[in-house]
């Protein structure tokens, strides 16, 4: 079935292999001003948020991180300048085009890596848990590649479990954020943006699926003013 810019316009959001093409259309379409819409929308706390998930990761400089549904890169940024070894993996060409990073981005779907077992330190992945199909075969995919020891960092979307942080989370969400994104970018994602938040499933039930892919010392982590979650981990 041909997929269209309307699959992710519906009410019901799409799953499997129509989720994957419409998605990485998506990111294709509005890779050129990804950046531009990512620091107005969130006042720049994205940066804030990425660098905290490298210095979580505790791993030493010229450890070997990969940074997977890397998009245009700001990931590689943050390890390049931590003194890691990034590597980027994303399916969207577009969006590695887009990048500012020196870090060398390979074209390819992160639930099947093209690297061997065993030879990771650390995996990053920045807002991308949403967009995949199955997040199981993704922790189990990170597992292999990683060493025993290696470190995770996941950085996605969350929801403040303060009411009233809540509540104004859902006005800016719903209601101005698609607005900036029709003014910079395109209306259509960034509407999809706010109802992709219901891919995520509950953190207790992701800290499970990281758990039963291999992982110990599994932890989430909020950070100000809960509009982003850290899993962080190691490879047992
Ligand atoms: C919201 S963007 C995040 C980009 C970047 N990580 C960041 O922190 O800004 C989500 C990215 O996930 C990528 N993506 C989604 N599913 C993927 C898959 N199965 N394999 C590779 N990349 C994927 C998309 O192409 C897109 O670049």
């Amino acid at each position: 079935m041909a997929t269209t810019r309307m699959d992710l316009d519906q009410n019901q959001l799409p799953e499997g292999e129509e989720k994957s093409r419409a998605v990485r259309e998506m990111f294709d379409r509005i890779a050129p001003r990804y950046d531009l819409v990512n620091r107005i929308m969130t006042f720049r706390l994205d940066v804030r948020w990425r660098k905290k998930t490298v210095r979580a990761l505790s791993l030493p400089s010229g450890a070997t991180v990969i940074d997977l549904a890397c998009g245009t890169g700001d990931f590689c940024v943050e390890l390049e300048k931590a003194g890691m070894i990034s590597l980027g993996f994303d399916f969207s060409f577009g969006m590695l085009q887009a990048s500012r990073s020196f870090s060398p981005l390979t074209q390819a779907d992160v639930l099947q890596l093209p690297i061997k077992a065993n030879s990771i330190d650390g995996v990053t992945c920045g807002f991308a848990l949403r967009n995949l199909t199955e997040l199981p075969v993704f922790f189990e995919e990170v597992a292999r590649v990683l060493k025993p020891g290696g470190r995770i960092g996941f950085l996605d979307v969350a929801e403040p479990e303060n009411r009233l942080l809540n509540w104004g989370h859902h006005l800016y969400f719903d209601r101005i954020v698609p607005k900036v994104g029709a003014l910079f970018s395109d209306k259509s994602a960034y509407s999809y943006l706010p109802r992709s938040f219901s891919y995520l499933p509950p953190y207790p039930e992701i800290i499970n699926m990281i758990d039963q892919a291999g992982f110990g010392q599994v932890q989430r982590k909020l950070f100000a003013p809960g509009s982003a979650q850290l899993f962080s981990g190691e490879k047992i």
